[in-house]
């Protein structure tokens, strides 16, 4: 009997020193596995007188049990020191403020096209597209630029690169939105009413002019338009967009290839004190170019000039956004400087309402 408390002895202090469950199982084989030195006493139970075998039983059988007790019982103790110890290390103070984030702004261009897309979408006018890289007939030709004209100079057109051999005429990059008018009344036919706001491109770079640029396109087409009405969505327009009662519009006459007549429109302004106004004063401001479009366009885009008359437009975004946001310097548009995108920038939620409203 003194060997089985030796044993007892010997297992039950090294299980209550194990250090994991590696070494819990490393015992448990040593005393209760197949070749374990309880095993091999329970197996000289076979060897034993039938009254030695009444006593050594139960004693062996009640140290077997105490054994693996006590192996259970360790086990789930570094159990739970593990979870205590991962609860040390990795709590969390969820009394803490949060992180500040930096919220970020709407571009003034990208404000621009929302507010003029929604006064325009009040007028009738739904929003078109056309590609940047564009072919040199929808840029030009379609719009009776032909090769020769010197408009296709004045341009300042980025050519892309055709592959060696290639004899076709390279595209564009459009140097302005009016060919998305020939795409829109090739695809809708007509009557139309359009606008098609979007980038485009002219070599040209100084304190006014950047080599990309925003225009936003104009264009409606029906059996009765007359230059009327385009003044009078042109004035809607202004009086919405710059958030004043009462607007001076005056048209110059012009010349584009595109329309017949042409106008230029100047926007009454005033100086007064180095601040901008809209809609007072002496100044003139120009800010678009339009007119009656011509039958050689409408019949470009299989549109019957016979039956169907109407007027576009084409205006510069970032002029009219550095017009109502006084911002001076158009290049700062188009230099991803935080500071100035967090002084120039709108809130994601301030969408533009119609302010003044339309007078209809
Ligand atoms: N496409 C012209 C430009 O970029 C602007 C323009 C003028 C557009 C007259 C028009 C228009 O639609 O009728 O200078």
């Amino acid at each position: 009997m003194d060997a089985l408390s030796d044993l007892k002895a010997k297992y039950l202090t090294a299980i209550s020193g194990a250090a994991d469950e590696g070494g819990l199982e490393e015992l448990r084989l040593a005393a209760l596995g197949k070749k374990g030195e309880v095993s091999l006493k329970m197996r000289e139970l076979g060897g034993m007188s039938p009254d030695e075998r009444q006593v050594a039983g139960p004693a062996l059988n009640a140290l077997k049990d105490e054994i693996d007790a006590a192996l259970r019982a360790k086990k789930a103790a570094l159990g739970d020191l593990a979870l205590d110890a991962r609860l040390a290390a990795e709590w969390l103070d969820v009394t803490l403020p949060g992180r500040a984030r930096r919220v970020g702004t709407i571009h003034p261009v990208s404000q621009v096209m929302e507010e003029l897309t929604a006064i325009f979408a009040d007028m009738g006018f739904s929003v078109a597209e056309g590609p940047q890289v564009e072919s040199d007939w929808f840029n030009f030709d379609a719009l009776n630029i032909p090769p020769e004209h010197p408009a296709r100079q004045e341009h300042d057109t980025f050519f892309m690169a055709r592959a060696e051999g290639d004899t076709r005429p390279p595209h564009v990059l459009r140097t302005h939105t009016s060919p998305v008018q020939i795409r829109a009344m090739t695809e809708k036919g007509a009557p139309i009413r359009v606008i098609a706001p979007g980038r485009v491109y002219r070599m040209d770079m100084d304190q006014t002019h950047s080599p990309m640029f925003h225009q936003v396109e104009g264009l409606a087409i029906d059996k009765n338009l007359s230059m009327a009405n385009l003044k009078w969505v042109l004035e809607e327009f202004c009086r919405a967009f710059f958030e004043v009662d009462h607007v001076d519009l005056r048209f110059r006459a012009s010349h584009f290839p595109f329309t017949e007549p042409s106008a230029e429109v100047d926007i009454r302004c005033s100086w007064a004190g180095g601040q901008l106004k809209i809609g007072e004063g002496d100044s003139w401001m120009e800010i678009l170019g339009s007119g009656m479009v011509h039958p050689k366009v409408l019949a470009a885009a299989g549109v019957d000039a016979s039956q169907w008359q109407g007027f576009a437009f084409g205006m510069g975004i970032d002029r009219i956004a550095m017009l109502k946001y006084g911002i001076p310097d158009l290049r700062a548009f188009f230099e991803s400087d935080l500071r100035w995108l967090r002084h120039y920038g709108f809130a994601a939620l301030d969408m533009p309402g119609l302010p003044g409203g339309l007078s209809r």
